[in-house]
């Protein structure tokens, strides 16, 4: 009898590519008190323990809430070199060979810590991991839309000397009440500029920021994108565009996006031909990171074999890689599953 497969090994060992992910939200809490006991920073929950339990939201901004708060224990260019180093090494044990991280710099610089500071520590961990461990990764400097937008402009010109470490510009935080429009000036600078855009729509917004997203942004690809599916014309052009979506089950799960993984979207996108991805985000808060999405996911909606490997290319090709790069991704994939 031919032996079944197991899909959760086979995810396990495929190798992947992750197009979204915050570093801030890969703070584990163990780190986090580490950080936080040599800073001599005082957080207001006991132990680890006490942590986690806060990690229990009703909607995203609870969330956003909680991960500004973790945030402020970073103080130093190390703080951000262990936080980076910590999340490269979890992806080299998931068999991701190329991640595309998003920072948020004025989470930080609103508290007084320097541009520089943030975004040498990242970089230099990035670097390290790549010799070291032999996984690519793109740096995406996200704005704040919570924030106005001369704000975003400021973190634009603290950015400057660092413009060849930044691959692309995000839009991010609380999505409802700060639609895309509200950013159209400091985006049409960074398109200027050269930088490749994404932004989180569709998340708890209405398919109408997707449409601002996709218009008036410009954007190359759209973070999470779950509403888009309420308006037909608005599915129908990322259809056509080939817009890809980087997806986050267990991010919607816990934040109430949708009330059970059965009810996740993904299964419409894929049928009406929607370029989706799959991504952890937050991983430290949501309960797992790129292989647990896909598991989870997988379960959930019954994805086949065939669904899993369509999922993983459309990473590589939806990525901010070159060619070259991406041939390279799409070959070691083939040669993986040719001796699967
Ligand atoms: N910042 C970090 N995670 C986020 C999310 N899921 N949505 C919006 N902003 C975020
Ligand atoms: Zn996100």
């Amino acid at each position: 009898m031919k032996k079944e497969l197991d899909l959760s090994e086979f995810i396990k060992q495929l190798p992947k590519v992750e197009l979204h992910l915050h570093i801030e939200g890969t703070f584990e809490p163990e780190l986090m008190f580490k950080i936080a006991q040599k800073n001599k920073i005082k957080i207001k929950y006991k132990n680890v323990v006490d942590l986690k339990k806060a990690y229990n939201f009703s909607n995203l901004q609870e969330f956003l809430d909680v991960y500004y708060a973790g945030c402020k224990v970073l103080l130093n260019e190390e703080d951000f070199y262990d936080l980076t180093w910590e999340y490269l090494t979890k992806a080299k044990s998931q068999n991701i060979k190329h991640t595309e991280i998003m920072f948020d710099p004025q989470t930080h610089t609103q508290r007084g810590i320097k541009f520089d500071t943030v975004i040498k520590g990242i970089h230099q961990a990035m670097k390290d991991v790549e010799e070291e461990l032999g996984i690519s990764s793109k740096l995406i400097m996200s704005i704040l839309r919570h924030l106005p937008e001369e704000s975003a402009f400021e973190t634009f010109k603290q950015s400057e000397p660092y413009k060849k470490w930044i691959d692309a510009i995000g839009l991010d935080s609380s999505e409802v009440g700060h639609p895309p429009s509200k950013f159209t000036n400091v985006f049409a600078h960074a398109k200027r500029e050269g930088y490749l855009i994404v932004a989180h729509a569709g998340e708890e917004g209405p398919p109408e920021y997707v449409k601002e997203a996709l218009n008036i942004l410009k954007v190359d690809r759209i973070d999470h994108g779950n509403r888009s599916l309420e308006n037909d014309k608005i599915t129908t052009e990322l259809v056509n565009r080939k817009m890809a979506l980087t997806v986050c089950p267990l991010s919607n799960l816990k934040l109430k996006v949708v009330n059970n993984l059965k009810n996740h979207p993904l299964r419409s996108m894929l049928d009406k031909g929607i370029i989706a991805t799959i991504n952890s985000d937050d991983p430290a808060y949501f309960g797992g990171y790129l292989n647990e999405n896909f598991i989870e996911i997988q379960k959930a909606l019954n994805l086949t074999k065939d669904e899993i490997i369509r999922l993983v290319k459309n990473s590589i090709n939806a990525s901010f890689l070159d060619d070259i790069g991406k041939n390279k991704l799409l070959k070691l994939l083939q040669n993986h599953l040719d001796n699967y």
